[in-house]
């Protein structure tokens, strides 16, 4: 697909319309789909469409620029300018919505994306629903002022500007199981918060959308050489980056997709090394011979790979 259109919503998230390059029928999708963008950088990143997607003829995804981003949010960024030209594979829907009488979407900053394709979905439907969208400030609040327009008082918009003790509080909200649909997007902290305060309710009624990766990089990691023994060629992984990212770096072309360790898709035949292994996909018995390369790293000395 082409970048077609680039809007800046805030100073840290840009606004992207993806069109198709060549005039073609775009796969539609329900609101809470995601799409998986290879970005300028080669990076696989997940990116929730925008808008309710009956026939679409373009999507709409928008970007946070992350300040720990390993490539991904940056590349996009910098490079996807108009006119650049991106793989994008059809939608997902891993967050789907259910019938429910009632609904109760909950947005915390970038997590807005789906949320927003879900209200105006749901307001085009005339369902009833409320929404809660938290951020740290005005400033910084996606979409602000269409959602306003768009929704009205069904929206409440609270701002914490970074402190914990002014995050909203939403205990009001579950305290009591109501025959309700709740959808929650937003950073792993507010996640945490409403699926520890809804553990009273029936299974189901609460859902959650998490795109945010594993945490792959720790503070006391360090720098390791890998050797790739198809290409004879030996790589360094610096401390901050990924044995993939530094493959990758060093012009080796790798596959991969979800770049947290949960999908499978960047396995890699080790020959030789001592393995810190932190994927969510080998079997123990795999662990002598295999080695996710997008999060594992060498716990001791150098490793040896079948690439
Ligand atoms: S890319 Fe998904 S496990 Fe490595």
């Amino acid at each position: 697909m082409r970048v077609t259109a680039r809007r800046n919503l805030t100073p840290h998230i840009v606004e992207f319309t993806l069109s198709p390059v060549e005039e073609t029928a775009l796969p539609s999708y329900g609101p809470g789909a995601h799409v998986t963008v290879e970005t300028p950088s080669g990076a696989m990143r997940r990116y929730s469409l925008v808008a309710p997607g009956d026939s679409p003829s373009q999507y709409v995804i928008a970007v946070k620029r992350e300040p720990d981003s390993r490539g991904g949010s940056q590349s996009m960024h910098d490079e996807a300018v108009e006119g650049t030209e991106l793989e994008v594979e059809p939608p997902e829907n891993d967050f789907p919505m259910g019938e429910a009488p009632k609904y109760l979407l909950i947005a915390g900053g970038i997590g807005v994306t789906p949320i927003y394709a879900m209200a105006q979905k749901l307001a085009g439907d005339g369902k009833e629903f409320d929404i809660i969208y938290c951020t740290r400030s005005a400033e910084e609040t996606a979409y602000l002022d269409e959602m306003k327009e768009a929704f009205g008082d069904r929206l409440v918009v609270h701002h914490d500007a970074g402190d914990p003790d002014e995050v909203y509080d939403f205990w009001d909200h579950f305290e009591e199981p109501k025959n309700m649909h709740v959808y929650c997007c937003g950073p792993k902290v507010l996640m945490e918060e409403i699926e520890a305060i809804s553990g009273h309710w029936p299974e189901g009624r609460v859902n959650f959308e998490d795109f945010k990766p594993v945490e792959v990089i720790r503070a006391d990691d360090e720098a390791f050489d890998v050797e790739l023994a198809k290409s004879n060629k030996t790589v360094t992984v610096p401390a901050d980056r990924s044995i993939l990212e530094a493959i990758r770096d060093s012009g080796v072309k790798t596959v991969s997709s979800c770049e947290s360790g949960t999908c499978g898709t960047c396995k890699t035949r080790l020959i030789k090394g001592d393995v810190d292994h932190r994927d969510m996909v080998l079997m123990d018995e795999e662990r002598d011979d295999y080695i996710m390369i997008c999060v594992s790293r060498a716990r001791s000395g150098s490793l040896i790979l079948d690439i």
